[in-house]
C-alpha cells in the first residue's frame, strides 16, 4: 500500500509556490521536499513542474484540507482531487493535522481544536480510516498547535493521540515547534509530551517558527502564534534534539509559510537540522577510567 520510494532522513524542506521555478532550474541540493497538494491541485503548471521535481527529490505530500475532526463526513470529492496527484507524484509520505477545517461544505482557512473525549476518537478514528483507504496509503497525523482547551474534554492530546495510533494503525508526524508552543500556551512541559509520544508511530519531525503576541485574554502574558513566518527558536532546536535522541533520526521538515525568505535561507535552517541531530545522535564522549 504504501510508495517504494526511498524514505529520506536529513533534512527537508517545504516547497511553496514562490520557490517552484527555482528549485526545478537550480536543482538544489536538498534531501526531500514537502508540499500542500492543495496548493497543486488548481495550478496545472506548477504540477507540471512538481513532477519534473520529483524525478530527483523524494516529495512528501503534507494535506491541510483534509479535515479529520470534522463532525460531518469527509470530503470525498477532495479526498479524490488529493489522490490523483498522490498518485501521480508517488510520495514516500502523506500527512495531515489532527485539526477541524470544514464545516457543511464551507472551508475555512484555520486548522481548528477538538475536545479531547471518547465520542471525538471514534469519529476521527472512523475518518482516519476513510482516509488511509481513500488515498491507499498510511496517514500520518500532526499534532496540532493549541491555544485554547475544552472543559469537555476527557483526555491529554497525548493520551488521544496515542489512542489513535492504537485505533487505526497510523503513523504520527511529530510538530517540535507545536509541541513547545502549544505547552507554553496551555502550560504544560513539552519534554513530558515527547517522552510520552510511541516512538514506534513517528514518521516524521517538523520545525517551524512561531510569532510571540501579547495574550488578549490575559495582559502582560505571551502567547505563541504558529505563523510558520520566522526562523527555528533557540528552545525549540533544544527540544529537537531531545527528540531526535528518544525518537533516532527521522525525516524532519522546515516549514515556513508566510512572509517566505530565499530558498538559501530554507536550506541553511535544514542544514542547521541536520547538525543539530547528528550532535544528539553522537555517542558520548569516553572517559579514561582511572585505575
Ligand atoms: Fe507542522
Amino acid at each position: 500500500m504504501s510508495s517504494n520510494r526511498w524514505v529520506p532522513i536529513g533534512a527537508g524542506v517545504g516547497l511553496r509556490l514562490p520557490h517552484v521555478v527555482e528549485v526545478v532550474a537550480t536543482r538544489p541540493s536538498v534531501p526531500w521536499l514537502e508540499i500542500h497538494p492543495e496548493n497543486f491541485l488548481a495550478n496545472p503548471h506548477a504540477t507540471e513542474l512538481l513532477l519534473e521535481a520529483r524525478r530527483d527529490y523524494p516529495i512528501s505530500v503534507h494535506t491541510v484540507g483534509v479535515s479529520v475532526g470534522s463532525v460531518g463526513r469527509i470530503d470525498h470529492a477532495h479526498l479524490r482531487r488529493v489522490r490523483t496527484l498522490v498518485d501521480m507524484v508517488d510520495p514516500v509520505l502523506v500527512s495531515g493535522h489532527l485539526a477541524w477545517s470544514t464545516h457543511d461544505g464551507q472551508y475555512l482557512n484555520d486548522l481548528l481544536p477538538l475536545p479531547y473525549d471518547e465520542e471525538t476518537l471514534r469519529l476521527v478514528a472512523a475518518h482516519i480510516e476513510e482516509v488511509q483507504d481513500g488515498l491507499g496509503r498510511p496517514y500520518l497525523l500532526e499534532n496540532p498547535s493549541s491555544y485554547v482547551g475544552f472543559d469537555t474534554s476527557t483526555m491529554s492530546e497525548l493520551e488521544f493521540l496515542c489512542e489513535l495510533v492504537h485505533r487505526t494503525g497510523c503513523l504520527l508526524l511529530c510538530d517540535i515547534s507545536n509541541v513547545y508552543l502549544s505547552a507554553h500556551n496551555m502550560g504544560y512541559d513539552p519534554y513530558w509530551y515527547i517522552d510520552g509520544l510511541p516512538v514506534e508511530a513517528i514518521g516524521e519531525l517538523h520545525l517551524g517558527g512561531f510569532t510571540p503576541e501579547e495574550d488578549e485574554a490575559e495582559p502582560g502574558a505571551e502567547i505563541l502564534i504558529d505563523t510558520h513566518a520566522a526562523c527555528i527558536a533557540d528552545p525549540v532546536w533544544k527540544l529537537y534534539a531531545h527528540a531526535v535522541r528518544r525518537f533516532g533520526a527521522k525525516p524532519t521538515l522546515i516549514e515556513w509559510d508566510n512572509d517566505i525568505p530565499s530558498f538559501a535561507v530554507l536550506l541553511a535552517e535544514a542544514k542547521r537540522a541536520d547538525e543539530v541531530a547528528a550532535r544528539a545522535l553522537a555517542p558520548e564522549p569516553r572517559h579514561a577510567v582511572a585505575g
